[in-house]
């Protein structure tokens, strides 16, 4: 185990303490992701499994993920790697957290291009740049956004710049250090959950006012009994299952090393295991109260549910939103605008400089750099790994990206650092590291949960995703192979996504879900 004499970096107070870790975990996923993952998997059907994934995976990570990361920072370890390699004995750990720094690398490269994205649209909000546009041409707006060669949104090349730009905003809020961070989580979170709270009243109020000629059954009270009606037999349903469990790992940022290297800077006596659940709840706060209150209603409002169950997507948030607000009058249109993608832009920033933490850590922890330039070759890597997604944004790299660094890799890495934690490092020591220092006293059942539940859980995850069935169907592919049939694999299966490119599939999904409707 190393010890190094590095200066002591602290975060500066408990509040910022929570608010970055909360400003870690909510993000774009909360309200791009979750909502679209509740439609495209049932709705209610979702939601019980959701909330189970939560309980038996969710909080014992972030358990495993709190005090792994105050126990390295006992020894001055600030990174992945140096702090599983103080938990393990042998090197291999120290690979395991290289492979997790990466993944953030990987992930922020798409995910600031998002965040980029908020930011030219609070300026075209403000500009009213969407006024009097159908919805066909709102959606136009995106694709020609996108599609960089072609761009004809008035400023050139503006998706390079704007991601430029929040690249650069982030390298400089990460030169700044910790309390850098904690400065835009304090100013970033009330307001996202200001803008959040008043948009949500607007998509919990509207009923049917919206409904239209073209369609009479809106309403947004059936977007919300749809996403709030539990239904039992969704239990029953891997591929839900799967879908929940990889919803949670995202929004509580767990998985990629965030989260150690933020708890790297905590003092030895704080308390960990009131601080890990208070920030997770608050995540789930955001993401099943406002999270769930905004796009599904309002969309189901104007355009009725059957049409967002058909066009549930991640873009419907840049493609759809905005003619939505015009139906507001064009002052209103300007202020939701703004509100919707401002509370996007600093749930995005929040997130993004945490996954820039990992690699300053192990650049301070192996050669000793400072901030500055650990943030500035943060920046230059991520935009190499960036640039492809926006550039190539239409064919799909984007997709990939997500698919691989943002879903495959967590459960990877959370399976890895589960059997890290409770199997080598050892279930009682880590026990004890979790419960020092704590005011609250965590159930004694999740000691047996973290052991077994979530390694095992996790194992069950990664294989059923490694070999996916066609369309999902466990039991007739089981049945078959007793018969001595083949066992068929589905597209989606990680074995067939690693042998053949998805891009070209991914081309097709990748077209404007808009189109479809007759809107225009
Ligand atoms: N939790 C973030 C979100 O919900 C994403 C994220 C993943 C952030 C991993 C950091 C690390 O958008």
């Amino acid at each position: 185990m190393k010890t190094k004499s590095v200066s002591k970096d602290a975060w500066g107070s408990r509040v910022g303490l929570i608010l970055a870790m909360a400003g870690n975990a909510v993000g774009l996923g909360n309200f791009l992701r979750f909502p679209v993952q509740a439609v495209q998997n049932g709705g209610g059907a979702f939601i019980l499994p959701y909330i189970v994934c939560f309980l038996i995976m969710g909080i014992p990570l972030l358990l495993i993920e709190w005090s792994s990361g105050r126990y390295g920072g006992k020894f001055n370890n600030h990174s992945t790697p140096y702090i599983m390699d103080g938990l393990g004995k042998s090197n291999v750990w120290k690979y395991v957290g290289v492979f997790g720094i990466f993944t953030n690398v990987a992930v922020v490269a798409y995910y600031t291009y998002i965040e980029s994205w908020t930011l030219s649209y609070i300026l075209h909000s403000l500009l009213g740049t969407f006024e009097g546009m159908s919805q066909g041409e709102v959606a136009g707006f995106f694709s020609s956004y996108t599609d960089i060669s072609s761009s004809t949104t008035g400023i050139p090349y503006e998706a390079v710049l704007f991601y430029l730009l929040v690249l650069g905003l982030n390298v400089f809020i990460l030169s700044r250090g910790l309390g850098g961070i904690e400065k835009v989580a304090k100013i970033g979170m009330p307001l996202l959950i200001l803008f959040g709270l008043i948009l949500a009243a607007k998509g919990l109020t509207m009923g049917e006012s919206g409904k239209s000629e073209l369609f009479p059954d809106a309403s947004a009270l059936d977007g919300l009994n749809f996403l709030w009606t539990p239904q039992f037999d969704s239990l029953l349903s891997p591929k839900v299952w799967l879908a929940a469990a990889g919803q949670i790992f995202f929004t509580l940022s767990v998985g990629l090393g965030t989260i150690q290297c933020y708890a790297a800077y905590i003092e030895a006596n704080e308390d960990i295991a009131l601080n890990a659940v208070s920030a997770g709840f608050l995540n789930e706060f955001v993401e099943v109260v406002l999270g769930s209150s905004i796009v599904i209603p309002i969309a189901a409002g104007y355009l009725g549910l059957d049409w967002v169950m058909e066009n549930a997507g991640f873009g419907m948030a840049f493609q759809t939103m905005p003619f939505l607000f015009q139906q507001w009058g064009e002052a209103m249109a300007a202020f939701s605008g703004v509100l919707w993608f401002g509370l996007l832009f600093f749930a995005g920033i929040t997130s993004s400089l945490a996954m820039g933490t990992p690699w300053m850590g192990f650049m301070k922890d192996e050669f000793g750099w400072g901030k500055s330039k650990g943030a500035l070759s943060f920046g230059l890597l991520a935009l190499i790994m960036g640039l492809p997604t926006v550039l190539f944004y239409q064919q799909g790299v984007f997709d990939e990206y997500d698919y691989w660094a943002g879903t495959v890799s967590l459960v990877v890495f959370a399976l890895l650092e589960s059997i890290l934690f409770s199997w080598v490092f050892g279930i009682n020591k880590g026990w004890r590291e979790i419960n020092e220092g704590s005011d609250i006293h965590i159930p004694t059942i999740y000691k047996y949960i973290i052991k077994y539940i979530t390694p095992f859980l996790l194992l069950i995850i990664f294989s059923g995703a490694l070999v996916t069935p066609q369309d999902n169907e466990w039991a007739e592919n089981f049945s078959r192979l007793s018969m001595g049939e083949s066992w068929q694999l589905d597209n989606n299966s990680i074995i067939r996504q690693l042998f053949h490119s998805g891009l070209k599939q991914e081309l097709s999904a990748t077209k404007s879900p808009i189109s479809k409707t007759m809107l225009e």
